[in-house]
Parts: structure tokens; C-alpha cells; sequence
């Protein structure tokens, strides 16, 4: 059955957005014409026909082969603002958005550059769509923990600019304790802190992300499941899971929607909420998750809806107030 019309249009919050994943083929081949770059691939259809993954770092190759047409200013800002009108579509009134700045400053593009465009798009979210964005700096686990201190040191003229760190990017063999020095360092600047962790990667990388790097939400989470002393302690603590349920079957977490585990971590009392992820590598943005959630999962009912959108404002770092009057 399709969503019905009153869960497509509710307002809803995304927390689990990676903006170079909103870039879409159209948008690629664009971009490359205007900054004089060739690509590998003879149309965007070739391109989009590249889109079949087998695990995590499969999509990661192609997702940072896509960011590279990323230049000027104007592309970061064209990028922000078409994934923010699309969302604006969807019901969202609040999106905190993840950015990888190495991705970009390691092929020379400044790192006011990248931020002032993405900064520029989300001030007219706000004045033009009536959606709030906020950015979250995301540290690439795959390289070192230096790098990532280097990165929010030369983010610190935009301070003003991201909420807090996120970390992401190739997960196992890249525990969150690899990271613990940086989060430190983000913590004391009074940054908020998530991390992925439990998508490809097991239980303990929750933990560890929990007690060592003192995260506020999980990004994905999903494997903690396997673990019923995380799950207590979740449910107890009210910690967020970003689960990005086409995400995973893309990248073969599971094998199908049928199987995702969406409606048992409900079931569980956690706060779990539905996010995009990557919506041009993934196949759907927002409301294509959820839609496709209900229709492949009978386990779920209206209650998990209006549970799964009270719990995505519940997970923001909007201010108090203003959770309550959307809750
Ligand atoms: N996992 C890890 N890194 C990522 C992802 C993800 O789902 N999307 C973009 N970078
Ligand atoms: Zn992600």
C-alpha cells in the first residue's frame, strides 16, 4: 500500500544525510561540463548503471569518484540546494546535514570554499523553505586520527558554521577509539558528537563510539541487536539510531526490506528514526525510505510511524522548545 498522504506530508526531521551523497548523476555530468573535467563513464545513464554495490566500501569508491567534480563555491552551494528542495518536498523542516571536508580539501578546494557554499544553501533553506539546515563535519575514518585533528583545526575559522562531528567512511578495521583524541577536542569546543557505528562493523564499535567517544546518537546501529545488553542500555540512555534502511540493502546489510530489522529495534523501545543516507546512490530519498519500509514490512503500523517521526525530533540538537511543539 502506498504511504498514506498524511505521513508523506507530516513534518519530519533527517539527521542522517551525507550531502556528496545527494549528488546525482545529472548533477555530476553538470558540474564536470562547468569546471572542464572528463569522467569515466560516456553518459549518465553509464554512470547510474555503476550504481550496484556489494558492501560498503564499493559504494565509498564510486561516492568519492562522484565528489570530485565538486570546485567552486557555486558547486557546493548547487549540490546543498537541490538535496534541500527535495526534502522540503518530503515533509522535512529540519535536516542536519553531514559533509566530508577531506574529500575536498585533498584535492586542493579550500576549506571556506566548500563550507561557505553549503553554509550559503541552507540560510535559504531557512528563508525560502522554511526548512532549518545545520551541518555536521564528518572526520573519513580511513585515514589517521591526526588528519582528522588537522581538519577540524582548519575548520575552526567556520566554527560558527557546523553543529558538531560526525565520523565516516570505511568502517571495519577503523574503530571509534581510533578517533578519541579528536572527539575530545570536539567536545571541549562544545561541538555535538555522533559517529557511525554497528553498520558494517560490530556491537563493540557501538560501545566503543558510546564510552569513548561519548557520542549523542549512532549513525546506522543497526548490528546492535545482536548484543542485549547494548540494546538495555540504548533503550535506557534514549540513544538515537540514524537507520537508513535503503542504505542497507543497497550495500547488502540485508538482503531485503523484508528482512531489515527496522520494526524489532521500534519494538526494542529505542529510538530509531528513518533517513536517507546517500539518496542518489540509494534509490530514494526521505519518504521513498519510509514508504518502501511499510510496504515491505508488514511488522509495521501506524504507531511506528508517528514513533518514528516524534522520534526524529526527539534526536535533534534543535533547542528544547521547539522538539515539543513537533513532538
Ligand atoms: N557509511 C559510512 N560512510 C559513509 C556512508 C555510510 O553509510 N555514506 C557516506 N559515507
Ligand atoms: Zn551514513
Amino acid at each position: 500500500s502506498a504511504l498514506p498522504a498524511l505521513l508523506r506530508a507530516a513534518p519530519k526531521a533527517e539527521l542522517h544525510i551525507h550531502i556528496e551523497g545527494s549528488l546525482e548523476p545529472e548533477l555530476i555530468f553538470r558540474l564536470a561540463q562547468r569546471n572542464g573535467l572528463s569522467l569515466p563513464y560516456a553518459s549518465v545513464d553509464a554512470l547510474r548503471a555503476a550504481y550496484a554495490f556489494s558492501d560498503l566500501q564499493s559504494f565509498l569508491d564510486i561516492y568519492y569518484a562522484g565528489a570530485s567534480v565538486l570546485l567552486q563555491e557555486q558547486d557546493f552551494f548547487d549540490m546543498a540546494w537541490a538535496y534541500l528542495e527535495r526534502a522540503a518536498a518530503d515533509g522535512v523542516v529540519h535536516a542536519e546535514i553531514f559533509f566530508d571536508p577531506q574529500t575536498h580539501t585533498a584535492r586542493g578546494v579550500p576549506m571556506g570554499t566548500l563550507i561557505q557554499g553549503l553554509r550559503r544553501a541552507c540560510r535559504r533553506a531557512e528563508a525560502e523553505l522554511g526548512l532549518s539546515a545545520v551541518l555536521i563535519l564528518c572526520f573519513l575514518r580511513h585515514l589517521s586520527e591526526d588528519e582528522a585533528l588537522a581538519t577540524l583545526e582548519a575548520a575552526l575559522p567556520w566554527r560558527a558554521d557546523f553543529i558538531g562531528v560526525g565520523l565516516d567512511s570505511s568502517e571495519l578495521g577503523h574503530p571509534p577509539e581510533k578517533f578519541a583524541r579528536v572527539f575530545a577536542r570536539a567536545r571541549a569546543l562544545g561541538l555535538h558528537l555522533v559517529a557511525h557505528a554497528g553498520e558494517e562493523g560490530p556491537p563493540a564499535y557501538v560501545w566503543s563510539a558510546l564510552d569513548v567517544l561519548k557520542v549523542q546518537r549512532i549513525d546506522h546501529g543497526v548490528r546492535s541487536l545482536e548484543d542485549a545488553a547494548l540494546v538495555a542500555r540504548l533503550a535506557a540512555e534514549r540513544m538515537p539510531l540514524t537507520v537508513c534502511p535503503l542504505s542497507n540493502i543497497k550495500l547488502c546489510v540485508f538482503k531485503s526490506l523484508a528482512e531489515h530489522n527496522l520494526p524489532a529495534l521500534l519494538d526494542a523501545g529505542l529510538c530509531a528514526l528513518v533517513n536517507s543516507d546517500d539518496p542518489a546512490y540509494f534509490g530514494g530519498y526521505l519518504n521513498d525510505n519510509l514508504e518502501q519500509c511499510f510496504e515491505a514490512l508488514p511488522a509495521l503500523h501506524g504507531g511506528h510511524a508517528w514513533q518514528l517521526l516524534s522520534n526524529s525530533f526527539e534526536a535533534s540538537f534543535v533547542a528544547p522548545e521547539r522538539k515539543r511543539r513537533w513532538q
